[in-house]
């Protein structure tokens, strides 16, 4: 019934109203009944005028005591310099004008708190991302300076054979460097919302064939067992460049991460409405601890161990975007010392859907 806070106010000037007229007639019928008019008029007006004083003084307490611990509360948010979020305790039935206020400023905080948390740690990430972009692409350039100086310097003086070894050396860091640059110019575009995949209708099986062929040849060099496994054709609609990197990223790393003698295989089998593709091999595995990290950008599990590959961590970044922009997911099981399993689920198209 007093749920706003004019209600409230209302009532208690009421009540105090009525006290006074009740004091008032009773004091009228003394008059009358002792004659001593002056001294019991002069009395009431004295007795109204504080009744009425000290009456108003508790109502304006009462209704400012929670305006004053708001008050308080939005100096603490200030002076926590906007990074702890309001606590306000409120009474019950507290849903009136400064009730409201209260929970609103309440929210407010802890959004603005929670954005100010937000945007730090995003510029901690830039500034942790600039810090190892600079220094992976420092490694393949200074080591191409080095032996491009030394070819200088000696001449005439290397053997033709040395010659040939320094330059092959010096065209694999140029490539190293020109995959580094590429792959981080696309998960920037990728994570900036700025690509967008050029969907057509195409079977994900042959695709994954295609590519397996295409790295079956330094898989074997390696001396390493690459295979597909491809029960359908599996149609989706995506993207046919981004899913061949995708799947080259997830190859590559089986690969990279697989000793020689190893097994990878590739799958692709429809599961109802979607479509799963997997890539598992028979490699070191990955670190329960390294799981849930392992598509974070720059993220390369035992980082000391794994050596200078050339690669900066982003391939499986670069994956996971490209799989979310197409509406799927990806996923990874893996046993330390046995081998690891990437999954990828994607829709398939339906029958009823436009090709292209
Ligand atoms: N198949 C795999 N087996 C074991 N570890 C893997 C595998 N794939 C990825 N990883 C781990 O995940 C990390 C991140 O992979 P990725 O983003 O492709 O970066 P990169 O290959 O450049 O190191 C790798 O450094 C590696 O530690
Ligand atoms: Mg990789």
């Amino acid at each position: 019934m007093f749920a706003t806070l004019y209600s409230r106010l209302a009532a208690a000037l009421m009540t105090v109203f009525i006290a006074i007229g009740a004091i008032m007639i009773l004091a009228s019928q003394r008059m009358l009944e002792t004659q001593r008019l002056f001294e019991l008029a002069t009395d009431l007006i004295v007795g109204t005028v504080l009744f009425s004083l000290i009456a108003a003084l508790v109502v304006f307490r009462f209704l400012t005591i929670r305006l004053r611990r708001l008050a308080a509360a939005i100096e603490a948010f200030r002076a926590s310099g906007f990074a702890t979020p309001a606590r306000i305790e409120q009474a019950g039935g507290s849903d009136d004008e400064i009730g409201q206020l209260v929970a609103a400023f309440q929210e407010m905080s802890e959004r603005i708190a929670m954005q100010l948390a937000q945007l730090s740690r995003v510029d901690h990430e830039r500034r942790e991302l600039l810090a190892n972009v600079s220094h992976d692409l420092r490694t393949p350039l200074a080591s191409m300076q080095g032996y491009l100086e030394t070819m200088l310097i000696k001449a005439n003086g290397l053997s033709p054979e040395d010659r040939m070894r320094y330059l092959q050396i010096a065209v694999k860091q140029c490539e190293r460097l020109g995959r580094l640059v590429r792959d981080l110019f696309d998960l920037t575009k990728l994570e900036a919302n700025e690509v967008r995949p050029k969907v057509e209708a195409f079977p994900l099986g042959e695709l994954a064939q295609d590519v397996v062929q295409k790295l079956a040849l330094s898989a074997q060099r390696r001396g390493q067992m690459l295979s597909a496994d491809v029960s359908t054709e599996c149609p989706i609609r995506a993207d046919i460049g981004m899913m061949e990197r995708v799947l080259e990223n997830l190859i590559e790393n089986a690969m990279r991460y697989t000793p020689e003698g190893g097994k990878i295989n590739v799958s692709v089998r429809a599961a109802g409405e979607r479509v799963a593709m997997q890539v598992t091999d028979s490699g070191r595995g990955i670190h329960p601890e390294d799981l849930g990290s392992v598509f974070d950008r720059y993220y390369r599990a035992n980082r000391g161990q794994s050596g200078d590959t050339g690669n900066a961590g982003l391939g499986l970044a670069i994956a996971r975007r490209i799989v979310e922009l197409h509406g799927g997911q990806i996923r990874v099981e893996s046993t330390l010392g046995q081998g690891t399993t990437f999954t990828v689920e994607l829709s398939a198209a339906s029958a009823d859907q436009p090709a292209g």
